[in-house]
């Protein structure tokens, strides 16, 4: 089988392992407790990984090895035998809206084959994206937001007033809104989950036409598998603050710490997709029970044929 068709073929599979990621995050909902709804999804996750037929290893994960007891960037999951693949996970993106029983928490994982993903650190990392159908460099991760603005609305052949840029809600990010608003356009202020924000600026979920702003990477890294899958630019740098992180970087691989990273070099070949919902959101709606019943809803994109797929899926719960 080639490695297209075994990848596509391990697709149900990983969505199996997010639902019971997400399935497993729901049982703390709004009990304020972010590290036990993570803690909850990782031994899920893990476990649904570890069932399917692939010689897997993550490259984005919960942290090193020495921080992360699993899921560690560098962990074998998998039956050991199979296609090799790369994995990029994030068990529960939304900790904090999990503990807080707000939207758009989500069970995260990308797949790749053997080295088309970028092995990012756990840093933080600047990013910028749209969505498909503009000419190649529209956006400019280092060109001023209100720039960006205007090189969106030009391309889009509309007022400025019409163009809606997704932020991240940080104190660091100011210059971002005062950026836009100076350009005449608006902002959609969102408090956690840049995947999600990322994702609805690139046409999938909540409206805007832009992304903006400083985030996670591994959350970088799972947004460029998404667009990669539906099209779209994003352009990336890793941001550090330590000398920590940047022996961290150095650690996994990077050599150049203030390299920009366009799309491809992010996710550079065929990639899966998934993002199953623990609470209701913008991609998808979150885990509910009834009688006895347990309903999640997986969002599945698959970059060889560009498909994107909604499933809902009901089992015994408990
Ligand atoms: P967690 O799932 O770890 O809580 O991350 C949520 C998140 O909002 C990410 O989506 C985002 O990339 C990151 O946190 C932003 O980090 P910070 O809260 O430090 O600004």
């Amino acid at each position: 089988m080639s490695d297209t068709r075994a990848l596509s073929h391990l697709a149900f599979q990983a969505v199996r392992a997010a639902e019971d990621a997400a399935i497993a995050a729901y049982d703390w909902i709004g009990l304020g407790e972010k590290e036990s709804a993570d803690q909850a999804a990782v031994d899920a996750l893990r476990t649904g990984l570890n069932a399917m037929e692939m010689r897997g290893r993550i490259v984005i994960g919960e942290g090193e090895r020495d921080e992360a007891p699993m899921l560690f960037i560098g962990e074998e999951v998998g039956t050991g035998s199979g296609p090799e693949i790369d994995i990029a996970l994030d068990p529960l993106e939304g900790t904090t809206l999990t503990a807080k029983g707000m939207e758009n928490a989500l069970a995260v994982l990308s797949l790749s084959p053997r080295g088309e993903l970028l092995h990012a650190p756990d840093t933080y990392m600047d990013k910028i994206a749209v969505g498909p159908g503009y000419p190649a460099g529209v956006i400019d991760l280092d060109a001023s937001p209100e720039d960006n603005v205007k090189s969106l609305a030009k391309a889009k052949n509309c007022p400025t007033s019409q163009i809606t840029v997704c932020i991240l809600e940080r104190e660091r990010h100011q210059f971002i809104v005062d950026g836009v608003k100076a350009a005449g356009a608006r902002v959609r202020m969102i408090p956690e989950g840049d995947v999600a924000g990322l994702m609805g600026a690139a046409g999938l979920g909540a409206g805007a036409d832009m992304y903006i702003g400083r985030g996670g990477a591994p959350e970088g890294v799972l947004a460029a598998s998404a667009l990669r899958c539906i099209g779209g630019q994003m352009q990336t740098r890793l941001h550090f603050r330590t000398d920590d992180e940047r022996d961290r970087a150095r650690r996994i691989g990077v050599t150049d710490l203030d390299r920009k990273y366009d799309l491809k070099e992010m996710a550079s070949g065929h990639c899966i997709f998934i993002a199953a919902g623990v609470t209701d959101g913008d991609l998808v709606d979150g885990v509910k029970v009834s009688n006895g019943q347990v309903h999640t809803h997986t969002m599945l994109l698959d970059s060889a044929d560009q498909s994107v797929r909604r499933i809902r899926s009901t089992r015994p719960h408990g």
